[in-house]
């Protein structure tokens, strides 16, 4: 695997802005409207600081921990992001292939453009599924059964996005809502022909839908208009609960009553997320609930967050706060877009380079260590 060039993941974000064409880096970058919660997510993990402990020995460290019960390299999952194909040829495989080098689950979205069957014969590590909810839920059902007989160990169903965020970026570009680019973006494309030969070629499609549609059908057009239902709601997760008899996760949690209920349902935990600031602008950043939330099912739920994590410091305050694990998103796609396979490898290694002097530096031998007393919020 070549290397990529990194020091940190804005770095990264740099590589990937530059190879990519506009449409799909805003894509990858933007968030909803005003992007205020784009922003605030990021500034929620500066406004906590560190107290650390001085004068422990932390010669000997260790990153590894347990996530839904089992081992992990690092406390961190690679989160689910669409239009992987996008950024890499194979996007959704090679960064794969990253997360299951560096001892961490992946999470596949139900729109990647790489079949379950293929991420599970190429990735041989530990495989997640994210899963949006279809109007025709026979179209989440298959894709669930494919991803069980794959072997894959874990559903996080999405549960923000009964309609999706005013993307402003998107809808400049053209991208969203209807897939028909301005002339400025077709320039743009042009502008970019290492990407099109490179991307053009594979024609990048959100196959493990496609394989459940008739055939003929314009796959990418369905989906726009039918991946989300804003129907979903408790009933259907009881029922998606039922089906499906491993681990389950429920993301887009913001609220202790909400975190309880999927408790009470029988789920194996939450992820506190915004989406990444591109649903609901004005969202509060999941890193800010999570200490109420821990208080409220942490130690009987896994308690992952997400939304905004750049550096390996990041991960700890989550840790330190409650949560078992992060979810990463942007990070490892900028490191995608930037490099394949080696760019993701780089983003994960640049956090776990980080996350280790985090735990050095505030006196944790270990991510048990990490405590909510070594933090102050300012
Ligand atoms: C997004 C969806 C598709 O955030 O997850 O773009």
């Amino acid at each position: 695997m070549h290397h990529v060039d990194a020091i940190n993941i804005e770095e990264l974000r740099g590589i990937a802005k530059r190879r990519l064409p506009r449409f799909a880096f805003d894509y990858l970058d933007g968030g909803a409207e005003d992007e205020f919660t784009l922003r605030r997510n990021r500034e929620a993990f500066q406004h906590l600081r560190w107290r650390w402990k001085t004068l422990v020995d932390v010669s000997r460290r260790t990153l590894a921990t347990r996530l839904l019960g089992a081992p992990s390299a690092l406390p961190v999952v690679v989160g689910p992001t669409a239009l992987n194909g996008l950024f890499w040829p194979d996007g959704d495989l090679e960064i794969a292939r990253a997360a299951a080098a560096a001892g961490v689950p992946f999470t596949m979205s139900t729109v990647s453009m790489s079949l379950v069957e293929d991420i599970a014969r190429e990735a041989q590590g530990r495989l997640w599924l994210q899963a949006y909810v279809f109007r025709e839920r026979a179209i989440t059902d298959a894709i669930m059964r494919r991803a069980l007989d794959a072997g894959f160990e874990c559903v996080v169903l999405t549960s923000d996005f009964p309609v999706p965020g005013k993307r402003e970026r998107d809808w400049r570009s053209g991208l969203l809502p209807q897939q028909r680019f301005t002339a400025a973006t077709w320039l743009d494309i042009l502008m970019h022909p290492r990407w099109v030969a490179a991307i053009g070629r594979h024609r990048p499609r959100f196959v493990n839908v496609e394989r459940e549609l008739p055939f003929g059908h314009n796959v990418n057009a369905y989906v726009g208009h039918n991946m989300f239902d804003p129907s979903f709601d408790w009933d259907d997760v009881k029922r998606f609960r039922d089906v499906w008899p491993r681990k389950m996760l429920l993301k887009g949690v913001l609220r202790v009553d909400d975190a309880e209920r999927a408790v009470a349902i029988g789920l194996d935990g939450i992820v506190l997320s915004n989406h990444g600031g591109r649903q609901l602008d004005g969202a509060v950043a999941g890193i800010e609930v999570l200490p109420e939330v821990a208080r409220a099912v942490g130690g009987r739920a896994s308690i992952l967050v997400d939304g905004g994590i750049r550096r390996g410091g990041d991960i700890a305050k989550a840790l330190a706060l409650g949560a078992e694990g992060v979810h990463l998103g942007r990070a490892t796609t900028y490191g995608l877009a930037a490099g394949g396979s080696a760019g993701a490898a780089r983003a994960l290694e640049i956090l776990a380079d980080e996350l280790d002097r985090t735990l050095a530096l505030t006196g944790c031998p270990d991510v048990a260590a990490l405590s909510p007393d070594l933090l102050v919020r300012t």
